[in-house]
Formats: C-alpha cells, structure tokens, sequence
C-alpha cells in the first residue's frame, strides 16, 4: 500500500461525553465491529471513579489501565481506526484537553434522558474552538428520554452546534421500534434480543409505501412520515464540506448496550470522517502527506510497576513515516534520539513495530526527556501549537515534609509536572512553589506518588486563588507594566516555561486589574497570539 493510501485508510478520533453517558460502551461496541476484541466487558474498566478519592491504590489501578487503553486501535473495512481515549472524569479534563490537540475528529456521545451535561459542554466548546469535526451520538433509545426534537435544539442552543440528523428514532423507550436511516434511507428495526445480533435492515426507496404501515404499524408510521417532514423543513441537508469545516455536526441515535444505531453510526464515520489532518506549526502549516517526520507528544505516562521507573510517551505521527532505530530530532533539547522499541497499540495490546504512519500514535519508552508538547522531527526546527495550559481550579502552597528529601521532592514535583498531572507556579517575591491543578484529586494523587515513586515527603497549604491568568503586555517596558508589576508583586508568579502569570484572588480583583492596567493582557489559557 502507498504511503498515501495509508494516510487515507487512517481515522484518528476521541469519543468525548459527560461521565456515564455511555462513552465507554460505545468505545467496546466499536471494538466488536472491529473484531478487536471478542467479548463485552474487556474495556470496562476505563474509567476513573470518584468513589475512589481515598483509595490510592484503586487510582493506581485504575491509571494502569487506562495506560493500556489509551488507544485503541482496530481495522475495519480496511480502515486504520485509532480511538484516543478521553477520561471523562473532570478532575482529568486537562488530560482530555490535551488529547484533543490529537485527534483529526470526535464523536459526542449524549444521555438521550439528561440530555446536553456540563461536561460535554465544556469539551465541544474546546472542539468548537479548533474546528475538529464532530458527529453526535444520542444514547440510551431503549429507556425513557427527551424528544428528538427538544435534544437537537439543546445541541443547538447548549452547545452552539449547527445539526442535521442523519437517523432518525421511531419511538422512544418501551415503544422504541427501531432508527429509520436517513443517510441509508433504510429502517432498522429493534427487537429485544438484538444484544449481541447485528439486525437486519430493511430498506425503503420511498417513505409513502404502505409497507411501513405493516412493519412498524399505523400510528408509528405516520408520525415517522410526520417528523421526516419536520427534519426536511428545518434542518440543512447533510454536506460533508460543512462537517470537516466544523460547520455542520451530522447526529445518530441509538443504544450502545443494545448495540442498536452504533453499525449505521461506524459506516457513516469510516465514510465522512476526516483521514489526519495538516497540522500548524508556530513555523508553518504541515501536510500529512509530506515525506519527513514530524510529530508531537500529547501524552505522558508513568509506569506503574515500581521496578521500571520509565514512563511512556505518547506521539501523534503528523507527517512521514516514524520508523524503529531512525534518529529523530528532539527538537526543544536539540539532541538526537533513536527508539529501540517503539510501541504501537492494537486493541487493549501494545506491540513493538517498525513503522508507523500519520495519524497513528506511537508510545514511547522514555526516561524524563519528554514533556507534553514537544516536537520530533527529521532535522527541521518545527514546534506544534494548540497544547496550551488552561488555568486551573485548585491551587495550594507545596512544601517539604522530610528536609533530608528535598533533592528528591524537586526531581518528583518536575516530572509529575512534565507529564501534565498539574501546573507548577514559582512565586515571584519569594520562590514559594504552589501546584494548580483542575480536579481536588490531583493533590492526593500527587503526594502518594511523591512518595512512593521518588521516596520524597510533602504538605499542602491552603492559598486561594481564583484564576491563573497568563500576562501579555502591550509594550513590556512601559510604566504601566512596570506598576502592574510593582503593585502585583505579591500575585506574580511564573509557570513551569517561564511565562508569567497572574493568581487572581477574586474575580472582583480581576476585573479591578484588568482595568486599572488596560494595556496588560490577561488570558485563562497560556497560548495566545
Ligand atoms: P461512560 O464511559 O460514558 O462513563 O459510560 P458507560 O459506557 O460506562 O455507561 C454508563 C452506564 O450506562 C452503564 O451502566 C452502561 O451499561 C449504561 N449504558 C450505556 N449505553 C446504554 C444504552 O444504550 N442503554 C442503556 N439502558 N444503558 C446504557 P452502569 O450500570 O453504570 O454500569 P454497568 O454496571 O452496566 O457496567
């Protein structure tokens, strides 16, 4: 196969959803289609439960697992399909922000009984923001939910999406009968018993055949005629120049459990879905079809067997090929780098392979050389955008609980750093270090694995802060930088790349600097223009 028929078999993609709308089910029932994977269950536990607050353990148990699943990769129709996993939890929304930077599409999973959720709120707006095209998967037909209707506009008006659907439900609940396929035009009919069976559809050139009358009976079939006509009358058709753009979002219905809509919803995306995409990069804009190499780390991960202290770093190949025992420039330290063993994930496996196109992500081994966002390339000095730090939710002094540890305490808190577990900000006026992160979870997550990872004691101080906010002046040497600078001494701090940054007590006293000081920029996200 050609270099560029591999580049265009390639569907590289995250399934992004509020926790429990059914992400983790629909990932299994992709991965059936796929024949990845032979039961229900083997990717159930991919998730990050708040039970477990306390349970260090269980956190650690549950991270190792979602090492192996991070991608999960499977053929079929003799497309590459890479599914990037998303933690759904929102104490590792940083996590999933990141890995957004790396998928060429998504697909929205939403509780058709609760409807748009916050969550999914917050990851569209990242998508909506970097034009990722998005399809939409309505979930959980088989109970009770939302008109059709009432859940489109809410995409619309919750989410600023602009639908069009591409199924269409007949029924709802204990009357659900089956999903007319409006980009088929065929009609898949639900039986009870359709959990582990693909069902059989039945094809319909035309909507007006009393046909419809006898398989879904009089009253279904003339509200389906009745809510067509509706679809037709309000939403655009389908154009799939719109969707890539990321101007139209084609929504599905369907039930993962009952593997019901998800084979309609699988042949659409393989079809429309974007194959990976030209990346920017600060210095140009990068095709995947260029022959060198170039790629970035979205991800880092630390292994969890205390024997091997090594950690594995994600990659997204953007262009070339990534091949086993070539040297690549690491292009943040200079230096070149050879892999031995680069892996690549099948399913819930990860093997070692020789080669690896764009789109395809490639884990490697790494013993504290990587940070998230860095740049590998064939020699060219090219350095990707769009990982940016968002500000966090939490912050709290760090200080050393064992002073004979502290060379060890520095090296943890900067690789648990370097992997995005939290943001580092070194206070201005007295060096004092204070760890920001998205989720509570975070701070006790970052203290077991100081200690039983680097051997290195630490406590946490209350310091309240409402935002971190990147600064940006106007003009670096005027006098009014340099007042922000003297009168906010006290709140200035820098992150871990040197940028500085502004800790916001109140949102009162944003608003009060942001006004007082109109020429010094202030931004929730560390990545402007
Ligand atoms: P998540 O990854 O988005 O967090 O959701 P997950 O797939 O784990 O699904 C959350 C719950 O919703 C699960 O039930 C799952 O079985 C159920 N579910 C998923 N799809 C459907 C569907 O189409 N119809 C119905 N009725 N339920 C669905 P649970 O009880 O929390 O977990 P489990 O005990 O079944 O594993």
């Amino acid at each position: 196969m050609s270099f560029k028929e591999q580049i265009q078999r390639r569907r590289t993609f995250g399934i992004i959803s509020h926790p429990d709308a059914g992400k983790t089910t629909l990932t299994e029932k992709l991965l059936l289609f796929g024949g990845a994977i032979q039961e229900a269950g083997a990717v159930k536990n991919n998730k990050i439960k708040k039970t477990a607050t306390s349970d260090f353990m269980e956190i650690e148990r549950q991270r190792g697992i979602s090492v192996a699943t991070s991608v999960l990769a499977f053929i079929y129709k003799d497309k590459k399909i890479n599914i990037l996993d998303t933690p759904g939890h929102k104490d590792f929304a940083e996590d999933t922000f990141r890995t957004l930077t790396a998928v060429d599409s998504v697909i929205v999973v939403v509780d058709v009984a609760k409807g748009v959720e916050e969550q999914t709120e917050k990851l569209v707006q990242v998508c909506r923001m970097r034009n990722i095209p998005m399809i939409v998967f309505i979930n959980k037909l088989d109970r009770e939910g939302k008109d059709a209707f009432d859940l489109l506009d809410d995409l619309e008006q919750k989410l600023g999406l602009s639908v069009t659907p591409l199924s269409f439900p007949i029924g709802m609940g204990y009357d659900f009968k089956g999903i007319y396929n409006i980009y088929e035009k065929n009609i898949n009919l639900f039986s009870g018993d359709s959990k582990k069976n693909i069902e059989e559809t039945i094809a319909f050139d035309s909507l007006e055949s009393t046909e419809l009358e006898n398989i879904i009976g009089n009253k279904a079939a003339e509200e389906l005629r009745d809510n067509l006509d509706l679809v037709n009358g309000v939403y655009p058709p389908f154009d799939k120049e719109s969707y890539l753009k990321g101007q139209q979002q084609p929504v599905f219905f369907g039930s993962a459990l009952n593997n019901f809509g998800v084979r309609e919803l699988l042949d659409c995306f393989i079809e429309i879905a974007p194959s990976p995409r030209a990346k920017k990069a600060e210095e140009r804009l990068v095709e995947a079809n260029e022959k060198e190499m170039s790629g970035f780390v979205f991800k880092i991960h630390a292994n969890m067997d205390p024997k091997h202290r090594d950690r594995l770093a994600f990659i997204k190949i953007v262009s070339g090929t990534f091949e086993r025992n070539k040297p690549y420039l690491h292009v943040r330290n200079g230096k070149k780098m050879k892999f031995s063993s680069p892996n690549a994930f099948f399913a819930e496996k990860k093997e070692i392979v020789d080669i690896s196109y764009p789109g395809d992500i490639v884990g490697l081994h790494d013993t504290g050389n990587f940070k998230i966002g860095d740049t590998l390339t064939e020699g060219e000095a090219l350095h990707y955008k769009g990982i940016p730090s968002f500000s966090p939710e939490h912050f709290r002094y760090i200080n050393n609980a064992d002073p004979m540890k502290s060379k060890q305490l520095y090296k943890g808190i900067d690789q648990l750093m370097d992997e995005g577990v939290a943001q580092l900000f070194t206070l201005e006026l007295n060096g004092r270090r204070v760890i920001g992160t998205v989720g509570a979870l975070q701070f006790e997550v970052i203290q077991y694995r100081l200690e039983h990872e680097y051997g290195a004691k630490c406590t946490y101080e209350n310091f309240p802060v409402y935002k971190a906010c990147w600064v940006q002046a106007e003009d670096p040497k005027n006098d009014e930088f340099k007042e922000f600078k003297r009168v906010k001494q006290k709140f200035l701090a820098k992150d871990k790349r040197g940028q500085l940054v502004f800790l916001a007590d109140s949102q009162f006293s944003l608003q009060m600097t942001q006004q007082k000081y109109p020429s010094v920029k202030l931004h929730f996200v560390s990545e402007f223009d």
